[in-house]
């Protein structure tokens, strides 16, 4: 760590950061939610396109809004779930639920929005931004996670509460703060030895790869 600006190293974030779902209500500064977003913004992007957009919400009567739309697509998410459930399986979506459960209490959400959806390779010119985003929070010792849970059936609603237009298409929602219950990695990734194949594909490697990673 940089004693003088707290700060991390590259590659302490990247082994480092991870989904977190709890968050303390302390507001962000807008310079750290700022510096996140520019981060974002010096992504590749095909053609150096850069057909990205950032909505960040800190206005409590904005998020309170965004807050039932993702209670409610989370609702039917889980009932659905429990109605797949055997007996005795554990309740879904634990950690989910836990954000859920606090959901008007996160500070910031980060709307990503793709501004040329259509084009050829678009959604391929706004993750590496997304990814940018969740490892320059991490790099300043906030917490984010990607989210779905504005988008599915809640995504007309969040669009009207966002004054989204129709040519621009949200990809990715993203609550911001400063991690309350929850810890940053070391994240469990597929090991190396699994995944790396030398100079061909290395028969034996590629059905783990194929696995769903529940480790
Ligand atoms: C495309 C994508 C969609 C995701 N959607 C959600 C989501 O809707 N809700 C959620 O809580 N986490 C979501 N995540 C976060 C993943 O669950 C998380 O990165 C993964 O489980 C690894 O967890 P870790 O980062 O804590 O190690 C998503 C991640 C990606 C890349």
């Amino acid at each position: 760590m940089d004693e003088s600006t707290g700060e991390i190293g590259l590659f302490e974030a990247i082994y480092s950061q991870r989904a977190i779902r709890s968050f303390k209500p302390d507001p962000v500064p807008d310079e750290l939610i700022e510096r996140v977003v520019e981060a974002a913004t010096k992504a590749p992007s095909g053609g150096n396109s850069q057909p990205w957009a950032f909505i960040v919400v800190r206005d409590p009567v904005t998020r309170a809004e965004l807050g039932a739309i993702a209670r409610q697509t989370f609702d039917g998410m889980y009932q659905a779930a429990l109605g797949r459930a055997q007996p005795g399986d554990p309740p879904p979506f634990p950690k989910l639920k836990v954000m859920v459960d606090h959901i008007d209490d996160i500070p910031v959400w980060i709307a990503i929005c793709l501004t040329m959806p259509g084009s050829p390779g678009a959604y391929g010119s706004i993750w590496p931004a997304v990814q940018n985003l969740l490892l320059a929070a991490r790099g300043l010792g906030l917490g984010a996670v990607l989210t779905g849970l504005l988008g599915g059936p809640g995504l007309e609603q969040t669009r009207k509460v966002l004054g989204i237009p129709d040519e621009v298409e949200p990809v990715a929602f993203v609550p911001l703060g400063f991690p309350d219950k929850q810890r940053y990695g070391p994240t469990t990734r597929r090991p190396l030895s699994e995944v790396l194949h030398w100079e061909r594909w290395e028969e034996g490697k590629a059905n783990t790869a194929k696995m769903p990673y529940r480790r």
